[in-house]
């Protein structure tokens, strides 16, 4: 069963992924984490990318597109994979469908994870994660705060916060969101492949009703 994450910016699409990526072992295709990854490697591609995520702004659909169709790619597609933050909007959607259609391959079920923009911003202003296996850790959360202040507890690296997790550049990506992204609900609902999910709840409460809503057993 392949998966896409459409859900505003810190509602949990990479916690909720890791997760189902250790239980389950879904592939998970973060689009975030592929342009960081291209940022890292320090290309003219990704110092470009570098600054307008900084600024909490779309990268451009056609070199969205093509890193996405890269990834797939790259995966054994016989094991189910989860795109967390792509498509993020109408033409990204209509260029997936040509990207599986290539690969000749479907999208199971879209999982829409509802929150509010105030419990988004103290989600933001709150995340570090380990830059190494990307594990994401909460400050202001008790329950997801690591165990050595700053040091990641599985490869006790260093925590990092993102370039993006400020005030500004949230309020930019939630304005995106709102404008760019919401429509992909309808879209999606229209094909029957739409199950809505509280994101509000703890991360148990909103795991277990993703699991629930995919009919996969949650023990
Ligand atoms: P991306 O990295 O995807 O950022 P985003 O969509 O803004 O989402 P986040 O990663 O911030 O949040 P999340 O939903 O993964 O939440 P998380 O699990 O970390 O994209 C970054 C940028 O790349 C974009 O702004 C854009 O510039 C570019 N980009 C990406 N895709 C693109 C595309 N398709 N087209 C064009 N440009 C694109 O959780 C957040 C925090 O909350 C964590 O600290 C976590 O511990 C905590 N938390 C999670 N669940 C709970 C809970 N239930 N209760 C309390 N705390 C919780
Ligand atoms: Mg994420």
């Amino acid at each position: 069963m392949n998966i896409i994450f459409v859900a505003p910016p810190a509602a949990g699409k990479g916690t909720y992924s890791s997760l189902l990526k250790s239980k389950y072992g879904f592939t998970h295709i973060s689009a975030g984490d592929v342009l960081r990854e291209e940022v890292n490697k320090k290309t003219p591609l990704g110092e470009e990318v570098n600054e307008i995520m900084e600024r909490g702004e779309m990268i451009n659909d056609d070199i969205m597109c093509k890193l996405i169709e890269s990834k797939l790619n790259s995966i054994d597609l016989n094991i189910p994979f989860m795109l967390d933050g792509f498509p993020r909007k109408l033409n990204q959607a209509k260029c997936l469908e040509e990207i599986l259609e290539r690969l000749k391959i479907n999208v199971d079920k879209v999982i829409f994870i509802n929150i509010s923009k105030e419990t988004g911003l103290k989600r933001i202003l709150g995340r570090i994660s380990c830059p190494v296996c990307k594990r994401i850790y909460n400050l202001e959360n008790p329950n997801l705060t690591p165990k050595n202040a700053n040091l990641c507890d599985d490869c006790n690296v260093e925590l990092t916060s993102r370039v993006d997790d400020k005030e500004e550049a949230y309020i930019t990506r939630y304005d995106i969101y709102m404008s760019e992204t919401l429509p992909l609900i309808d879209y999606y609902k229209e094909k029957g492949k739409l199950v809505e999910i509280d994101g509000s709840g703890t991360v148990e409460e909103v795991f277990e009703n993703i699991v629930k809503s995919l009919g996969v057993k949650n023990d």
